[in-house]
């Protein structure tokens, strides 16, 4: 599935993401800036922070409660913000464009 990541450089890096894996483990593979995930997925650091199009917003669901709590504690948080960790790749995603903040 493919999907871009805008970085805040306004660089535009699009990866194949692979079905059933997590957003983050795309970026992280295609070495996207502004994607650290030092927890490794476990919904514990917010580094791995991007905003969702509304277009999207559907297909990438709903955050769970952990999640929000995260998301909380973000400066930057936006009301579309995820962490990409907690978002599941599938065919829904195709063509999404994700925008990293700064961070
Ligand atoms: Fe740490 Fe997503 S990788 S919260």
């Amino acid at each position: 599935t493919k999907v871009t990541f805008i970085t805040a450089d306004d660089e535009r890096i699009e990866v194949d993401a692979e079905d059933g894996t997590t957003l983050m483990e795309a970026a992280v593979n295609n070495s996207v800036p502004g994607i650290d995930a030092d927890c490794g997925g476990a919904c514990a650091c917010a580094t791995c922070h991007v905003i969702v199009p509304d277009a999207f917003k559907e297909a990438t669901g709903k955050p769970s409660e952990d999640e929000e709590a995260l998301l909380d504690f973000l400066d930057n948080h936006e009301e579309n913000s995820r962490l990409s960790c907690q978002i599941e790749v599938t065919p829904a995603l195709e063509g999404m464009e994700v925008t990293v903040p700064e961070m």
